[in-house]
């Protein structure tokens, strides 16, 4: 994951090029650099070690002249994170590459160009593949052509920018499972990895499809699809909506994130899955043979990245074949836990610094852990860097309190996390093609969820005369229950409690009456049957039902049971596609019961006390 703005106007480019660079800095942010064509058809590029504000200094310093740019910011996966291994990366001194994702056979290519002279400064992937397409451009003067004849002998995911110094009118680039849009300005056009990067220059834009290739002058832009064939592609609207840095139209940025969810999803997935399973590499060097002697996940988290972990474990049992522990972070910490032999470590944090989950890790690092990962959304923080391995959820930063596009990126990340496992253990491909399709069909099921919004709205007027509701669920559904119930608590400040429903008639039963209203996730799963009879038995009592489920569920609505329909998905997935009606039915409570909806009473987002 790494950020890409370019740029070709009439104007110089270097501060577009770092405005852009700091609304991507949420998807990597261990270096960066940019590289510009002056009117004397000179190459500058400037480059930091760090976050985007360091080179920004530089920028403002060397005050780099040029119409023509290119710039990223790094999330290093081949080399470490220093100056050499930044982008832009630059062949003969001519062309400038800047590249997300990784080139699978890099190795291979960097031999056979090695053989042909070129020599290699960095430890980048990236690198080989600027070389490559100089060695093409010393066969001809077209960098579109270059680029092409390239591009066939790469594998891998790449969305990438290239310029050549001379051919300063033009800038090309190129996608292959890593996304890039284009924004259409007037007399001047601009590429980046995400249209947010280009918000404040235009609000046009051509998102490339898979394969597309594209040739961009300040007045014209080329797309050619996959097998070269000029193509058009619509040119799109966006609003001011999909501003990170404002609320947009929405009233609390907790709407916004939850609307940003199937987004942030794409944004997990990109470059990591593709029709052919889990890119490999994807979770640090070493990793996938590591998990070979794994044969134990311990799980440890607070709040809502603890209901995260308790659904990952109903995924690694069943398809990672390895056992699995979930535990809250202080209470872990003050256990006296036996470490079972070849346990893998898991944590799960938003922000990479809750200080119960980051002493849990450093006990468990003087235990017999093989390894440790962390689930995180914040690059650089304390979990990151303190943890064998690191894996971003890449959700964007949440700005709301209460966690929901975290959450979700969690999930998504850890079912990603699911799929290593259950390789390294011999889950049968079949299983493996299941889960990958699954993620990959997420992003789409989202969006069908939140089409809830008004129906959600209209039910939450039921809630707020309400002093508590319960929460049921079952199998993988069960923390989704609990989660419903902590949104409902910490935003509402209405008691919730969310519960397995099969465990209901030992206790909780007792409180069943028409003003507890009882909120149920019935996804069409091989549990479903045994939920119906569940139901009958509250109903039996006089409780009254919200109950979100499939609409191939069979649950009919009458006086005392409101079903809503959620869009039929896989059971794999449908943790996280029932999340979203929760969220909206806590929101919209709230919002009616006037609480502060992003900043909660007596709340933090990040919990750095034990
Ligand atoms: C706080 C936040 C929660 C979050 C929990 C764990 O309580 O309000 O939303 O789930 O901390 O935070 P983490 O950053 O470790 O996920």
């Amino acid at each position: 994951m790494c950020g890409i703005v370019a740029a070709i106007a009439q104007r110089d480019v270097a501060d577009i090029l770092i405005y852009g660079l700091q609304r991507l800095e949420y998807r990597g942010y261990d270096s960066a650099g940019l590289a510009v064509i002056d009117q004397n058809a000179h190459l500058n590029t400037l480059k930091r070690q760090g976050k985007v504000a360091t080179l920004a200094d530089l920028v403002a310093t060397e005050q780099p002249r040029g119409g023509t740019g290119i710039a990223h910011t790094r999330w290093a996966t081949h080399g470490e994170a220093n100056e050499t291994n930044a982008h832009p990366h630059i062949s003969q001194d001519r062309i400038a590459m800047v590249h997300n994702g990784i080139i699978e056979n890099y190795k291979s290519l960097k031999e056979t160009l090695s053989g042909q002279g070129f020599a290699f400064k960095s430890q980048t992937d990236t690198e080989v593949f600027t070389h490559l397409i100089a060695s093409h451009l010393q066969n001809q003067s077209s960098l579109l052509e270059a680029v092409k004849q390239a591009k066939q002998q790469v594998t891998g995911a790449y969305g990438t920018v290239i310029i050549d110094k001379e051919n300063p009118d033009t800038i090309v680039a190129a996608r292959s499972g890593s996304p890039l849009v284009i924004g259409l300005g007037l007399g001047e056009n601009f590429v980046a990895s995400d249209q947010l990067a280009l918000l404040a220059v235009t609000r046009r834009f051509i998102f490339l499809e898979e394969g597309d290739f594209a040739e961009i002058t300040r007045h014209k832009v080329s797309v050619f699809d996959v097998d070269g064939n000029p193509v058009e592609r619509e040119v799109v609207e966006v609003n001011a909506s999909q501003d990170t840095n404002s609320k947009g139209q929405y009233r609390h940025y907790m709407l916004k994130e939850i609307f940003e969810q199937p987004t942030s999803i794409r944004n997990t997935l990109e470059g990591r899955v593709t029709t052919d399973g889990l890119v490999d590499g994807i979770f640090g060097q070493g990793f996938e043979q590591m998990l070979k002697g794994v044969n134990h996940v311990q799980i440890v988290a607070c709040g809502t990245s603890y209901h995260a972990g308790l659904v990952a474990r109903y995924w690694l049992e069943q398809y990672g074949h390895v056992s699995c522990n979930v535990e809250i972070a202080s209470e872990f910490r003050y256990r006296h836990f036996h470490t079972v032999p070849g346990s893998l470590l898991v944590t799960i944090s938003q922000s990479g610094e809750t200080a119960d989950t980051l002493a849990a890790l450093r006990l468990a690092q003087q235990r017999d852990y093989l390894s440790s990962i962390v689930i995180c959304n914040v690059d650089g923080s304390s979990l990151v860097r303190e943890s064998d391995y690191a894996f971003m959820t890449n959700a964007g930063a949440e700005i709301g309190v209460a966690s929901t596009k975290a959450f979700t990126t969690q999930l998504t990340s850890l079912l990603m996390l699911t799929l290593a496992v259950g390789k390294a253990k011999g889950l049968a491909e079949d299983k493996q093609s299941l889960i990958t399709h699954a993620l990959l069909g997420l992003p789409a099921k989202l969006e069908q969820a939140l089409t809830l919004d008004s129906h959600i709205s209209d039910l939450a007027e039921d809630f707020i005369e309400k002093d508590h509701a319960l929460f049921l669920g079952r199998g993988d559904q069960f923390p989704i229950a609990l989660e419903g119930a902590l949104k409902l608590k910490e935003i509402s400040y209405i008691h919730a409690e969310g519960y397995a429903a099969g465990e209901l008639k030992h206790g909780p039963i007792a409180l069943i009456d028409a003003d507890m209203p009882v909120i149920v996730v019935a996804p069409n799963n091989e549990l479903l049957e045994k939920l119906h009879s569940n139901i009958e038995e509250v109903r039996a009592r006089g409780g009254v039902f919200y109950i979100f489920a499939d609409q191939d569920a069979h649950f009919e609505s009458d006086e005392t049971c409101h079903v809503i329909d959620v869009v039929s998905t896989d059971a794999l997935t449908a943790p996280i596609v029932y999340t979203l009606p929760l969220q909206l039915l806590s929101y919209y409570v709230a919002v009616i019961k006037g609480t502060d909806v992003d900043q909660p009473r007596n709340l933090a987002k990040s919990v750095t006390v034990e």
